[in-house]
């Protein structure tokens, strides 16, 4: 069988993941890599033996041997790129967020309505998480009930990523539609994507991007810029839904915090769980409260599996063999999430999904 020939589009940080996974599955050629700095594009296209090197996406989009992209650039280009690689008739893999705003999120969606049966898959990855796909086969088991309430947080102390991170043009946003767009899905998405019905939040930007700081490393963009921030460096929201579920959430980039903190709850009428820092579950049986803890082999999400199996599941379903768990219309509806929590902020009012 042919293999399918993969063109990978920005090869920043993240994009280490695509190829990593891309060449541990034997279905693929990794063929081509695309990024505006060009250096960038050759090391990665030597390091993993890809035959083509593009400095223009519209060039790598034209060459009809390429059957499916990642798109791993800056969150302003997603909209643009994913829609022209459709129209392409490439199959798509777009890193989180979708895009930027709710109107490029449809007009995404549109283009996959448009398109002939190609598969857009959304890059949630914690989706791919074993600890999420084992509490999944509990919840879809009824183990957890109603899930009624969650609760999710992602607190870095010292993490503006700078570069086009910090600059909301190009990002959309700062830590809520960086991070929270991850916590925010897994829960959604745990508790059965539930439509949403209103939302309350806030965004602040206190601290600034703290480049002073030192002794302290972190996450930082392929083109870090000390000087550049204009994203909120902490966010928090309560979304209501229409079957009366609540989340709570709230993440930052920075904050005085003791330590980098990540959870991720969810409460049912039947039982618990909690997914992260590590997966336990919570239940009830003979009249005592248990704390189950499953016996596998990462509790906590395993970011190199997780993207294997996000890169699998994607190949599986350019090749025909399922639908993607990650369809567009979920990035869709975690847009409008995310947008909904902005706009709250800056109208210091509720925002309704009416
Ligand atoms: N899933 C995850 O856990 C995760 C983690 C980090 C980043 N991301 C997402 O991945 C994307 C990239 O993030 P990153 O950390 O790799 O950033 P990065 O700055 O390290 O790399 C981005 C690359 O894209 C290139 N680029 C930008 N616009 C381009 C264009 N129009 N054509 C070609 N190349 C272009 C840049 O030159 C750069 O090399 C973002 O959408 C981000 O939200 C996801």
């Amino acid at each position: 069988m042919e293999k399918v020939k993969v063109g990978i589009i920005g090869a920043g940080s993240i994009s280490e993941m695509h190829f990593e996974s891309y060449k541990n599955n034997p279905a693929v050629e990794i063929y081509a890599v695309c990024d505006l700095n060009e250096q960038r594009a050759q090391e990665k296209a030597g390091k993993y033996g890809a035959r083509r090197i593009y400095k223009n996406y519209q060039d790598l989009l034209a060459d009809p041997a390429i059957d499916a992209v990642s798109i791993c650039t800056w969150n302003n280009t997603h909209a643009a790129i994913a829609i022209a690689a459709l129209q392409a008739d490439k199959h798509v893999l777009v890193e989180k967020p979708l895009c930027k705003t709710v109107k490029e999120a449809h007009e995404i969606e549109q283009a996959v309505e448009a398109c002939n049966g190609k598969t857009l898959q959304v890059g949630f990855v914690r989706r791919f998480g074993t600890n999420t796909q084992v509490l999944k086969k509990f919840i879809d088991a009824g183990d957890l009930g109603e899930i009624y309430y969650a609760k999710a947080s992602c607190i870095r102390a010292l993490g503006n990523p700078g570069g086009w991170f910090a600059d909301k043009e190009r990002s959309g946003g700062g830590p809520l539609i960086d991070l929270g767009v991850h916590v925010i899905d897994l829960c959604w998405y745990l508790m059965g994507k539930p439509k949403v019905k209103s939302i309350s939040g806030n965004t602040y930007n206190k601290l600034g991007n703290r480049s002073n700081i030192k002794n302290k490393s972190f996450y930082q963009a392929a083109d870090y810029d000390p000087e550049e921030n204009t994203v909120e460096d902490l966010a928090n929201a309560l979304i209501r839904f229409e079957n009366g579920a609540s989340l709570m959430v709230d993440v930052s980039f920075t904050l005085h915090a003791k330590e980098e903190t990540i959870n991720v709850n969810l409460y049912g009428d039947q039982g618990g769980a909690e997914v992260e820092p590590e997966l336990q579950i919570i239940t009830e049986k003979n009249d005592t409260i248990l704390n189950a803890t499953p016996q596998i082999d990462a509790l906590s999400f395993d970011f190199n599996k997780g993207f294997q199996k996000e890169i699998d599941h994607f190949i599986s379903c350019v090749q025909g063999k399922r639908e993607t768990i990650s369809p567009v219309q979920d990035g869709v509806e975690i847009m409008k999430i995310l947008a909904g929590v902005y706009e709250s902020s800056a109208s210091d009012a509720e925002v309704r999904f009416d």
